[in-house]
């Protein structure tokens, strides 16, 4: 029987569980609160504008195609959003504050004001899909407690670029809650998820369901941390990573995350392991625990900069006189997120060293970036359409990120185009064998460089 849900928050996760939750049939209310992007958003589903406020595939088209099914709407009301659903799932943002901190202060206004608008003896559900530390529950329950609300914790493990196909299939549901009647109807409510993808239903108190999110989290970001110091010493000693990754991964423990990189960034990894550190502090964790924490943060932050590094030893520390090319803003490929980006920290010190340069990325916003980026004078910094255009007269080109359009440049035009063709690859994309022979000198993460010395 199809559901009445509302899901707040229209961001990557809050518009892929809406979108996911009207494609298995139900009657979904997205609640925004930003009315520049409720406005986009209603505009592109009724098929006035064509261009969506973010960049995640298929969201658009799903977006559209819920509405006119009359499935999904989109609203800043929160009260007409309480008063016509059974469930609430909570999507909004829970950004690093700058002691490590999530922000939680938007989910905790969310639970206040619903709880002045419910209906004291309705039945309700409260589902944070929200990243949250422990003992968030417990202090949602608390906004709760005259009511008949059975407070939900089911951290969501989508990741940005196949968010809808992993909401829609997931590997695992986590649900936290105190009460059965409660598991009982989250279970129901996902079994259709589920018997798509043949996923886990892990049911759990909340403080476990909320530290399975960071625990899941963190491991990963170790993994990335750890296969970059491995592929740091393979081009020191002379190895390759990705055969040496690939040797690894044959073991199934070891297969994921291995890929080396300029770092792990984006809106969740980074900001979790700040928080997991704080969580482990107030816990009072020992040193050494909080300091293995700390070391992968330290490695994370030099890692972005390891082909600045490069380049610093290749042109010397002043780049007054350099152009550098940038291809690609956003942390990973297959989404316009660039929080936290590789790019953000490559740019700055680039221009701190007085270089000029020229960026391009296949689906970032310039207003997005320089939001990010967070800097007063953006005049070093020039907004390109292609990325021929970004590597023209150049001196070197970077590349942070691994949209699949960068990994094949052709060693002609960047001959061509560039001032001075000195390629440094941060995702080791490029077939080296492409330089080989050719007046242009390669640096990657994983692999010894080819410098022409010619
Ligand atoms: N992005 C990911 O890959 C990912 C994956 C898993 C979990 N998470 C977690 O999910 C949460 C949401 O992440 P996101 O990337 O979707 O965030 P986001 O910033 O893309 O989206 C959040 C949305 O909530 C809206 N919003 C803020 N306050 C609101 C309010 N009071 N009422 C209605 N809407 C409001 C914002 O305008 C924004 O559109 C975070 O806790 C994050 O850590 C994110």
């Amino acid at each position: 029987m199809p559901g009445n849900y509302a899901v707040i928050g229209m961001g990557f996760v809050g518009l892929s569980q809406a979108i996911a939750l009207a494609k298995s049939g139900h009657n979904v209310i997205g609640v925004e609160n930003d009315t520049q992007k409720l406005r986009w958003l209603e505009n592109y589903a009724q098929g006035k504008r064509d261009d969506f406020p973010l960049y995640e595939k298929d969201l658009d088209v799903e977006t559209r195609e819920q509405f006119r099914a009359r499935r999904l709407t989109f609203t800043n009301n929160l009260e007409h959003a309480v008063n016509n659903s059974e469930a609430m799932f909570i999507a909004v943002g829970t950004p690093s504050l700058g002691n490590g901190k999530a922000k939680l202060s938007i989910v905790y206004q969310v639970a206040n004001n619903t709880a002045g608008i419910l209906n004291k003896n309705q039945p309700y559900l409260w589902v944070t899909k929200s990243t949250v530390p422990p003992g968030t529950a417990e202090i949602i329950r608390d906004f709760f407690k005259d009511h008949n609300v059975g407070v939900v914790s089911n951290p969501e493990f989508m990741a940005e670029g196949t968010a809808l196909k992993d909401t829609m299939y997931p590997d695992r549901v986590v649900v936290g809650a105190q009460e059965d009647w409660v598991i009982t109807a989250m279970r129901q409510l996902y079994s259709s998820f589920l018997a798509r993808s043949a996923g886990h239903f892990r049911a759990m108190d909340n403080v476990s369901a909320e530290i399975t999110k960071y625990q899941a989290n963190v491991q990963l970001a170790a993994n990335i941390v750890m296969a970059n110091i491995g592929a740091n010493l393979a081009r020191v000693v002379g190895g390759d990573w990705e055969k040496i990754r690939l040797g690894v991964g044959d073991d199934i423990r070891q297969s994921r995350f291995n890929k080396c990189s300029l770092g792990f960034g984006g809106s969740c990894f980074p900001k979790d392991v700040r928080q997991y550190r704080h969580t482990l502090e107030q816990a009072g964790a020992s040193p050494l625990d909080l300091a293995v924490i700390d070391a992968m943060i330290a490695q994370n932050k030099e890692q972005k900069l390891v082909m600045n590094h490069y380049m610093t030893d290749y042109y010397g520390h002043d780049l007054t006189e350099k152009v550098i090319g940038i291809w690609g803003l956003t942390f990973k490929a297959g989404t316009s997120d660039t929080r936290e980006s590789s790019a953000l920290a490559i740019i700055k010190d680039l221009i701190r060293h007085g270089a000029e340069v020229k960026v391009y990325d296949p689906k970032a916003t310039r207003e997005e970036f320089e939001e990010t980026l967070g800097l007063e004078d953006t005049s070093p910094i020039t907004y390109c359409d292609t990325k021929e255009e970004a590597i023209k007269d150049t001196h070197a080109l970077i590349i942070p990120t691994e949209w699949s359009e960068f990994s094949n440049p052709g060693i002609q035009t960047l001959q061509d185009l560039m001032t001075n063709p000195v390629i440094f690859d941060g995702r080791d994309i490029l077939d080296i064998e492409l330089f080989r022979n050719t007046e242009a000198s390669y640096f990657s993460v994983g692999r010894q460089p080819l410098i022409n010395t010619t």
